[in-house]
């Protein structure tokens, strides 16, 4: 504590308001850098799709975690056309501005979850579109993947984890996948339990690997640099 004029020694052992502001700002500070920055990415601008309710259950699950900070980002918010950039990503010559803000967005966050139906056996067209805006964002980090539709969507989260193998993105085991049979009802998710369970195993990976990836990025943006 500072010792101003004025102040005892006892009113120095008891911080002031600034003081007070600027302990907590640092706490805040700290435990954000701490906790691991998760995006979860819904996989379709269907209109009506069921899409958001899996995506809202996704993000519960991770309220209150004092290790990850969560955010839903929607690439439907980026008005992207169907890809209009010139130069293919890995360049990171973006020319649009839809295209810079989609991927500084990206480059927000330690770890994604991309949360998907099956459209003919695999990812929505508007998924993959969004996808190949970008590169670099998506470099050295870590990613799961939850899954639904009539099959439960594996087949579309595998095509998910061979275009993600591109971005260098480790994606790890576990996944969640949901039947439209089982885990709706009356067009409303209901997870079963058993479905669901593979969730918890999938986070605690992408927390061990997400902090594990902080330090090969470091790695790789000091060799960048150099
Ligand atoms: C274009 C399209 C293709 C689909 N193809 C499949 C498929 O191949 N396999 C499957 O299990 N379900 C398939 N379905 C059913 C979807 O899994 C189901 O409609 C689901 O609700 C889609 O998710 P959404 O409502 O979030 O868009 C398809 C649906 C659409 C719209």
């Amino acid at each position: 504590m500072l010792f101003e004029r004025g102040r005892t020694a006892v009113d120095c052992c008891v911080p002031n308001a600034q003081e007070q502001n600027y302990l907590t700002l640092h706490l805040a500070i700290e435990q954000r850098t701490d906790m691991l920055n998760i995006a979860i990415i819904p996989g379709t601008s269907r209109p009506q799709a069921l899409n958001p309710q899996v995506v809202a259950w996704a993000k519960d699950q991770l309220a209150g975690r004092e290790d990850v900070r969560a955010e839903v980002v929607d690439f439907g918010e980026f008005n992207l056309p169907l890809l209009d950039e010139v130069i293919p990503a890995g360049a990171n010559m973006y020319q649009n501005d839809h295209t810079k803000a989609w991927g500084a967005k990206l480059n927000e966050f330690d770890a994604f979850i991309f949360v998907t139906p099956e459209y003919n056996h695999s990812i929505s067209g508007s998924l993959k579109n969004a996808l190949d805006f970008v590169a670099a964002e998506f470099n050295h980090k870590v990613a799961g993947i939850v899954n639904y539709g009539a099959d439960k969507g594996v087949r579309a989260a595998e095509h998910l984890r061979h275009i993600l193998a591109n971005y260098k993105l480790a994606v790890v085991r576990d996944q969640a996948s949901f039947s439209l049979f089982t885990d709706f009802a009356d067009g409303v998710f209901t997870p079963t339990e058993v479905s669901a369970a593979p969730f918890a195993s999938m986070v605690a990976d992408i927390v061990s690997w997400g902090e594990a990836l902080k330090s090969v990025r470091e790695a790789s943006a000091e060799v960048q640099a150099a």
